[in-house]
């Protein structure tokens, strides 16, 4: 047995770290030690207590991650202790009408890896290897804690069959709607970013990306001036917001598609004059598969995504709250990671 440090979820707006002891890993198995793992909406969600009727408490969360096998377990070949690594974060029953159809990643019984069982926030995390995505030696592991997020990107782009030379609008200037717009525009596309923070705004200037500011534009003028009458190629809902959706589908113009990325709990009122008007086509986009992820690797170990750009904060394992307060009061923060002490 190893002791080390976990960060544990208790119960809305509570984080405990505390010691944890770790069994070596069993067949199939390899155990992992955590470099820096990502906050995401998707946690702070949980910090909130919002989804305290899915997580079995004490929790430990984080499912972006970086760091390096320590432990391998029986009959594990491939793999061996500080081979650099991420973790695709999802495990599946193989047999749901989804496994069955192919789209394992969209499981019926899904696992979520740090939502549904055991994240990354601790210094040795035990998972199946059939999980592990390798990393490139010269890939610095802050910016491999960007690849899950990076593999969201890619898997939107990729269900919204983005082509070079279309006019792509983000709407939602967070990390996930940044990382979609320099995705679709190594692709070949050209992008507009709408977003309401003008840190957000001017960080993916700083990017290159050209943006709209929802507050001060009328969005769907900038669009229909940008192409000259005939509206975008794609839209992508990233925003989460209301407003964002009905941007989403203004925008678009004849058969144009409309991504939806962000996660919306309730109802939202849809413009179908619209998509029955114009021939619109509305593509759901949920998670990646390893190809996603395979190809998230290049794209952040290539500069395609400029991790220094996005990395706001980093804080040590034992302040993980902090890291939870920096996102949730806002500000000029885009992605804060948490380091596990073990980089
Ligand atoms: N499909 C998936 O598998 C998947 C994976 C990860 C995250 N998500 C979802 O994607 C969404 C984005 O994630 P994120 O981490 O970037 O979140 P985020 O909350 O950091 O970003 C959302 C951004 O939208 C902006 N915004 C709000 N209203 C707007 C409006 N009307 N117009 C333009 N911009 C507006 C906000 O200022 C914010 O910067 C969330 O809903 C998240 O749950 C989906
Ligand atoms: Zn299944």
């Amino acid at each position: 047995m190893t002791t080390t440090l976990a960060v544990r979820y208790t119960g809305a707006r509570t984080l405990e770290t505390g010691p944890s002891t770790t069994a070596p890993p069993g067949p199939g198995e390899v155990e992992l030690a955590p470099a820096f793992v990502g906050v995401c909406g998707t946690d702070l969600h949980i910090f909130h207590g919002s989804m305290d009727a899915r997580v079995t408490m004490p929790a430990v969360l984080g499912h972006e991650m970086s760091g390096r096998i320590t432990r391998v377990g029986p009959g594990i070949v491939d793999w061996q202790p500080g081979d650099a690594v991420t973790v695709m974060p999802l495990r599946w029953d193989g047999d749901c009408p989804a496994c069955t159809a192919g789209h394992r990643h969209i499981c019926h019984r899904l696992n979520f890896i740090g939502i549904d069982s055991p994240g990354a926030m601790q210094q040795r995390w035990t998972v199946p290897a059939a999980t592990l995505v390798r990393l490139p030696p010269t890939l610095a592991l802050d910016s491999a804690a960007l690849v899950e997020p990076t593999a969201v990107a890619v898997h939107d782009v990729g269900r919204a069959a983005v082509q070079p030379g279309e006019r792509v609008v983000v709407i939602g200037g967070g990390p996930i709607g940044v990382l979609i717009a320099l995705v679709a525009r190594s692709r070949g596309a050209e992008v507009r970013l709408v977003e309401l923070s003008d840190y957000r705004r001017s960080l993916a200037a700083r990017m290159g990306l050209s943006t709209w500011n929802p507050a001060t534009d009328d969005i769907a003028e900038r669009a229909s001036e940008w192409t000259q009458g005939a509206g975008a190629e794609v839209s992508f809902e990233v925003s989460g917001a209301a407003a964002g959706v009905t941007t989403a589908v203004d925008v678009l113009g004849v058969r144009g598609r409309l991504c939806l990325v962000a996660i919306h709990p309730q109802p939202r009122e849809v413009n179908l004059h619209r998509f029955f008007w114009r021939e619109l086509t509305l593509v759901g986009a949920r998670l990646y598969d390893r190809t996603d992820f395979e190809q998230a690797v290049g794209l952040v170990a290539d500069g395609t995504v400029p991790a220094d750009l996005l990395i706001t904060k980093v804080v040590p394992l034992a302040e993980a709250a902090s890291a939870f307060d920096a996102l949730e009061t806002g500000g000029d923060v885009m992605k804060v990671l948490i380091e596990c002490g073990n980089s």
